[in-house]
Order: structure tokens, then C-alpha cells, then sequence
């Protein structure tokens, strides 16, 4: 009787030690998949190197090749989408590279340039 009860205890406090490890890293997944493929670090880790953080393109590559300024909000959702799956001129296509949601969440993003 005393074993069953001391057994019952200790599995019972195994068990809540499981659930807590286990929610807590499911909650760390989460947090870190956030920041990878937030529409920010997307765009930043993408296209800043030609249109710059501001989206203004005054980078030495962006001058270089004469990127768009694609700040101000003025390139359609729908439009955007089209240019960074396929390309544009020197621009290259990042259907490939990055996912149908993620090109969607930095269409979405540049707007707000
Ligand atoms: C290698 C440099 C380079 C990178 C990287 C790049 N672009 Fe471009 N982008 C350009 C160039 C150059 C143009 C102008 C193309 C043309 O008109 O011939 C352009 C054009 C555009 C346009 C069209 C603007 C308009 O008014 O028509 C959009 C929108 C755009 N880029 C968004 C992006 C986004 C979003 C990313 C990241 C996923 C990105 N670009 C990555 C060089 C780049």
C-alpha cells in the first residue's frame, strides 16, 4: 500500500515535470519561428541589401543597379507579389527561394515603407 502511494507521487510529480519541459519548449518554437520569418527580418535578410532598410534603394548595390524606391507605399500588394516571385529586370525571383506565404507576408510589409 505505502509503495503504491510513494509510486503514485512520484509518477504524478514525473509527469507535471514532463508537461511543464514540454510547454515550455513548444512556447521557445514558437517565439523563435516568429522572429526567422517575421515580415521585417524577411525583408531585411531579402531585399535590403538592394532597397535598403527605408525601401529607398540607396545602397551601394540598390545605385549600382537602379533599384526602385519601393517606400511610400505606391507598389500594389498583387504587383509586388508577381515582381518578387519572378524578378524584374536585375532584380532576381525569389519563387525559389522563399515560400508562396512568405513572399505574401513582404508584399504585405513593403507597404508599409
Ligand atoms: C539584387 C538587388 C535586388 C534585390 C535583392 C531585390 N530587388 Fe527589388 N528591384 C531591384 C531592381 C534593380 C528593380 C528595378 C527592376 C526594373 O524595373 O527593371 C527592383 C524592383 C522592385 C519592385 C518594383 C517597384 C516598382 O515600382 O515597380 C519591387 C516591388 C521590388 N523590387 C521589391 C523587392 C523585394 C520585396 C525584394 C526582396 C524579396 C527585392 N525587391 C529584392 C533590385 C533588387
Amino acid at each position: 500500500m505505502k509503495t503504491t502511494l510513494k509510486f503514485g507521487v512520484v509518477s504524478g510529480f514525473l509527469v507535471i515535470g514532463a508537461f511543464f519541459l514540454f510547454s515550455k519548449s513548444a512556447e521557445a518554437n514558437v517565439a523563435a519561428g516568429e522572429t526567422a520569418t517575421s515580415p521585417r527580418s524577411l525583408y531585411v535578410s531579402n531585399c535590403a541589401r538592394c532597397h535598403g532598410s527605408d525601401g529607398k534603394s540607396q545602397t551601394a548595390q540598390g545605385k549600382k543597379l537602379d533599384a526602385d524606391n519601393i517606400s511610400g507605399g505606391g507598389v500594389s500588394t498583387a504587383k509586388a507579389v508577381r515582381i518578387i516571385t519572378s524578378g524584374k529586370g536585375k532584380m532576381p525571383g525569389f519563387g525559389r527561394k522563399l515560400t508562396p506565404a512568405q513572399i505574401r507576408s513582404i508584399a504585405a510589409y513593403i507597404k508599409s515603407l
